[in-house]
Order: C-alpha cells, then sequence, then structure tokens
C-alpha cells in the first residue's frame, strides 16, 4: 500500500494506533516522515519526485536543502522548532 491510498484503506478498517501491523508511513518525532516502499512524492512547487529505495525520508522541518527528501539539517535546529 502506498501513501497515496492509505487514507481510503486505513479508514475501512486498516490498522489503528497499536496495530502490530508494519505501518508503511511513519511520523519521526522532530524529524522526517519515512516512508516504506515505492512513493511518488509532489513537492511544494508542484514536482513529482519518485523514490523505489526501500525507506525514504521526507522533510519535514523545511530546512533540508534536499527537499523534498530530509538530509539530517533537522538534527541542528532548536529542538522547540523542530516539527
Ligand atoms: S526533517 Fe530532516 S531535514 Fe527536515
Amino acid at each position: 500500500m502506498s501513501a497515496r491510498d492509505a487514507g481510503s484503506a486505513r479508514g475501512a478498517g486498516g490498522a489503528t494506533a497499536g496495530s502490530s501491523e508494519s505501518p508503511d508511513v511513519v511520523v519521526c518525532p522532530g524529524g522526517p516522515l519515512l516512508l516504506r516502499g515505492d512513493h511518488v512524492v509532489q513537492d511544494e512547487d508542484g514536482s513529482a519526485h519518485r523514490t523505489t529505495r526501500p525507506v525514504s525520508a521526507v522533510c519535514r522541518c523545511g530546512k533540508s536543502a534536499t527537499k523534498p527528501w530530509c538530509d539530517g539539517t533537522h538534527k541542528v535546529i532548536p529542538e522547540k522548532l523542530r516539527p
């Protein structure tokens, strides 16, 4: 399952909090979103970025030099300003 169809599947009885099923999207506290598997991510300019890596990290802090991907910059910004 991809992030694109996660909303509909989850709403129709998919995984819930505390489920033992492996999620394909994980929110890292203060850091990126981790995507498991193939995805197409649309950036703020509307450009599509395909990833086929086993795990990809999408920047949530807005400071990455390689957006939409996380480059680790979130680690150097003050904790209270992280996502
Ligand atoms: S979340 Fe890692 S650089 Fe933005």
